[in-house]
């Protein structure tokens, strides 16, 4: 079966790229979002880490925001789940709202719809008992598409049928992104369990006073070539879903080191969340690691 018709429920930093990266492709796409202002206010967001990252999509600039005006945003769950081939939800990570969403998307969606979260951390295996049709749940776990970061992850559950998972890699190659196939469950999947890795050990560093964590992020830059470090990557991840997926770490491992510093918790506190509240680690719209003279130390 090949994904023609997609539905993406929640609308905020991730739901909104994966709509339009899809509808860039010639899906059809429908959204819905509690908020009917998401879509709007996540584009111009959106639109503002292209610009200081200097880079879009997997498309010019231009195409993105053409095809943004292709997704069709509903104010029912019901209609926009009316016809459509996959679901992918991207809720706030917390499980117990994932599930119940997910107990309405079994409800109202076709029967021959695959049904897909775009969670970083929770395996499909906790929420497929929320639905009747656990053989077509998966994870497909996309990165930050705009700023042109098209690999995805494909993970089944404990009962997810060989033929969705092909399905859902076919999928992600028809919108110009790479599978990253999981071929047994693990938190993280495929490359967000190297990048949980990277977010530990730099926490760890910063939160405890060894380094300034602009030090970590230059030679992170120098390294790779990467326009930006892990905490300049927090920063558009947002803080506060950084912090929920290093707690799902931890409620999985109960390991102590797996809680991050406390001074990270007073950022949050403080709604210092990264570029979606102009303030992280760096501030925006122009932060430092962008300006000339920051590799250097300047
Ligand atoms: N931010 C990232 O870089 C990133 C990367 C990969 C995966 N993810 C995952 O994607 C998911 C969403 O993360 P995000 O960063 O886009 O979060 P976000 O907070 O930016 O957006 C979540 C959206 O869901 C909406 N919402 C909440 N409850 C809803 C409901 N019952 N029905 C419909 N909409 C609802 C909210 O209004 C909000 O617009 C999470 O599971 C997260 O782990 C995030």
């Amino acid at each position: 079966m090949a994904i023609k018709k997609i539905g993406v429920i929640g609308l905020g930093t991730l739901g909104t790229q994966i709509a339009i990266q899809a509808a860039c492709y010639g899906c059809e796409v429908k959204g819905y979002d509690q908020d009917p202002e998401a879509f709007q206010k996540t584009i111009q967001k959106v639109k503002g880490m292209m610009k200081f990252l200097g880079r879009g999509p997997t498309r010019p600039v231009e195409d993105w925001e053409k095809a943004a005006f292709q997704v069709k945003i509903e104010k029912e769950l019901l209609e926009t789940l009316k016809d459509v081939d996959l679901v992918i939800e991207a809720v706030p990570e917390n499980l117990e709202l994932k599930k119940k969403v997910w107990s309405q998307l079994d409800s109202l969606a076709p029967k021959s719809a695959l049904l897909a979260t775009n969670s970083s951390s929770i395996p499909v295996s906790r929420i497929e008992s929320a639905t009747q049709r656990p053989e077509k749940c998966l994870n497909i776990h996309f990165y930050q598409p705009a700023i042109g970061m098209n690999i995805v992850d494909v993970m089944g559950g404990t009962k997810t049928a060989p033929v969705a998972i092909e399905t859902a890699k076919q999928f992600v190659r028809s919108i110009g992104c790479i599978p990253l196939g999981v071929k047994k469950e693990i938190l993280g999947f495929c490359f967000n369990s190297v990048w949980r890795a990277i977010k530990k050990q730099t926490l760890y560093m910063w939160g405890n006073g060894f380094v300034d964590f602009r030090d970590i992020d230059r030679a992170w830059m120098v390294f790779t070539g990467q326009s930006h470090g892990p905490f300049g990557m927090m920063d558009l991840v947002g803080l506060d879903v950084v912090y929920d997926i290093e707690m799902s770490y931890y409620n999985e491992s109960k390991d102590p080191r797996d809680i991050p510093p406390q001074a990270f918790k007073d950022m949050i506190d403080r709604k210092e969340l990264g570029v979606k509240t102009g303030k992280g680690f760096y501030a925006y719209p122009n932060p430092e690691y962008a300006k000339p003279g920051f590799l250097k130390g300047q």
